[in-house]
């Protein structure tokens, strides 16, 4: 099959990581290439490191991309360790105009997860195994017979008054000098919280801290087993291309059937099929990656970064498309809880008060 090969990159908070994957058997097809996360890790910043990685493979088919944040259909929807401009960023279709190739997202420990269960330490896993990654932040990944929660994000819970990965991510291990003991205990905590929301049958541990487990494995006192990932720190690039693999041909196979139905309605009604499937390409909350945007898009966007000429999703209103606040204290709510549109009542006479 074609699309087998795909490029794998993994956009941390340090650096960014890239390889050919063959998404068949989850293997490297040739040696990683990094480079440090640009500061400021802006999208216009990021998108030019992507670039650089794509070069240096000559990568002409598609590329999945972890980042570290929420993705929806595409957007970003929280930047807990990136640059805030990221937020309700279409990711897939900024890297596939300034890629000329089809970009895939996807938030970079749910990534790391769907790698681990396929080919590393979850394989076969049945009941409930959380992934959590530790590096620069907390991924948590939730896996419920195999079947992936995306977006979690209870890195974020609050611990002792305070965003738990502030506490106890690998990158805080490193910027308070604690030793392994120190941080152990303190992770502990946060192991024991986690225990008593979720009760996983199993916790494997991954990220950039998933190579020294032997140091801090004895610190753990939950009742969870516990095992090391077993990609570790390749999972991330691994299931980003997992996952692109089958976006691609998702995307394939119904671009196929929408090009179909289209033909079909329009020969049906003329006049409203018109106006219907303007609209509707036009608000499209998940675009298709193409090549090339409309300039339209672009002299709206007068205010924003040059590299990020994705207007807001356009389905939504504005008032719906704020962006999210960074989740701090609590767990994530996702955007299902989205500021709604308060219901005014309407005056029928009067004209308005406020
Ligand atoms: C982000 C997550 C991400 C994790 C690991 C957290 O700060 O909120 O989305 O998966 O870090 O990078």
């Amino acid at each position: 099959m074609k699309s087998q090969k795909i490029l794998g990159i993994d956009i941390g908070g340090s650096g960014i990581k890239g390889a050919p994957v063959d998404s068949k058997n989850g293997k490297i097809l040739e040696s990683r290439f990094r480079i440090e996360t640009p500061d400021p890790s802006s999208p216009k910043d990021i998108t030019e490191a992507v670039v650089q990685v794509i070069k240096h493979f000559k990568w002409k088919g598609p590329v999945g991309c972890g980042f570290p944040g929420v993705i929806q259909k595409g957007f970003v929807r929280t930047a807990a360790n990136v640059d805030k401009s990221w937020i309700d960023t279409n990711i897939n279709k900024l890297l596939s105009d300034s890629t000329k190739l089809p970009v895939f997202a996807i938030n970079d420990a749910d990534a790391a997860g769907l790698a681990e269960m396929k080919f590393g330490a979850g394989k076969d896993k049945k009941g409930v195994v959380l992934l959590l990654t530790i590096g620069t932040g907390i991924g948590t990944v939730l896996f419920s017979n195999g079947k992936l929660v995306p977006n979690l994000e209870m890195g974020h819970i609050e611990l002792h008054g305070m965003d738990a990965e502030k506490q106890c991510s690998d990158a805080v291990r490193k910027e308070l000098v604690l030793s392994w003991e120190e941080w152990g205990k303190k992770f502990n905590e946060y192991l024991l919280t986690m225990q008593a929301l979720l009760w996983p049958d199993l916790i494997i541990l991954g990220g950039g801290a998933s190579k020294k487990t032997d140091k801090f494995l004895e610190f753990l006192k939950v009742k969870v087993k516990i095992v090391p990932a077993k990609l570790l720190n390749e999972a991330g690039l691994v299931g980003a291309a997992l996952a692109a693999k089958s976006q691609y041909e998702q995307e394939k196979k119904s671009g196929k059937s929408k090009s179909k139905s289209k033909s079909k309605s329009k020969s049906k009604s003329k006049s409203k099929s018109k106006s219907k499937s303007k609209s509707k390409s036009k608000s499209k909350s998940n675009p298709e990656p193409k090549p090339k945007s409309k300039s339209k898009s672009k002299s709206k966007s007068k205010s924003k970064s040059k590299s990020n000429p994705e207007p807001k999703p356009k389905l939504k209103p504005k008032s719906k498309s704020k962006p999210e606040p960074e989740p701090k204290l609590k767990p994530k709510s996702n955007s299902k809880s989205e500021p709604k549109p308060k219901p005014k009542p309407k005056p029928k006479s009067k004209p308005k008060t406020k």
